[in-house]
């Protein structure tokens, strides 16, 4: 039985994964909490983002990842997004739960925007963690961008494993309000580069739904779930305008 056509709703991961079939999802995307240690705010919403050790944050992902890996089909991608934080430690769970022959990309998210600090570099990425179901058999069409080379001035190439997109700043017209909001160029480069047509894009950490933007732009179904009951009602009418 596939999931139901954008199946969006107000939900723990946890209690939303037995809603959905066996292998019927192409692409698991999840931006979880960073366990930051303090509240995700704007001026309209907020969301919690503290854990008392990065072990009880590893816990709580576990908790949710692994009753949601035999809901992803044999050609299915997995992309997990996080930081400095805890990206080395869910590259080991990943490791442990799928095997390190389904690892594919360490994928670098170069977002530019913030502040600097005189005690080290400037930390300004993401980690996108990239594994797959099945190491012989898994989606993936390239992303093209421009070249930047004079040689190739005017053509497209291959994308690689450095994503350079600007995050949304205060004065952007993607904003919704949502703290950590993500760019849709991001996630639409994500979701076309590692899910087919027609498929099925789950993100059940959704806040303010910009993957499930980026899988109806593209032709692909969006399911997603988050518990902040905000982030549930601006992802459906961030939907529904797309109607
Ligand atoms: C980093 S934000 C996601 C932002 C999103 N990618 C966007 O572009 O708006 C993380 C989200 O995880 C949600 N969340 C935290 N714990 C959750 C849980 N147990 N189940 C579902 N969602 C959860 C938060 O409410 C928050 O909206």
């Amino acid at each position: 039985m596939p999931a139901a056509p954008e199946h969006i709703t107000q939900a723990d991961w946890f209690d939303f994964v037995p809603a959905l079939a066996e292998r019927s999802i192409d692409l698991l995307y999840v931006d979880p909490p960073f366990n930051t240690g303090k509240s995700q705010s704007t001026a309209t919403n907020t969301y919690a983002d503290s854990w008392p050790t990065t072990d009880a944050w590893l816990a709580w992902f576990r908790r949710r990842l692994e009753p949601t890996l035999p809901k992803l089909r044999p050609t299915a991608n997995l992309l997990i997004h996080t930081d400095w934080r805890t990206t080395h430690h869910v590259r080991l769970l990943l490791d442990q739960l799928l095997g390190e022959d389904h690892f594919v990309n360490h994928l670098i998210w170069s977002y530019g925007l913030g502040g600097s600090s005189p005690r080290r570099f400037a930390r300004k990425h993401d980690d996108i963690l990239f594994y797959c179901i099945s190491p012989k058999d898994y989606y993936f069409e390239p992303p093209m961008v421009p070249a930047t080379s004079n040689r190739m001035k005017g053509q497209l190439k291959k994308a690689t494993d450095i994503i350079d997109i600007p995050s949304l700043n205060n004065m952007s017209k993607e904003r919704v309000g949502y703290p950590t909001q993500k760019p849709l160029a991001l996630l639409e480069r994500l979701v076309g580069a590692c899910a087919p047509i027609g498929g099925t894009v789950l993100d059940p950490c959704c806040g303010s739904g910009t993957t499930l933007v980026a899988a109806k732009n593209l032709g692909r179904i969006p399911v997603g779930c988050d518990q902040n009951e905000n982030a549930i009602q601006i992802a459906i009418s961030r939907l529904a305008a797309k109607s």
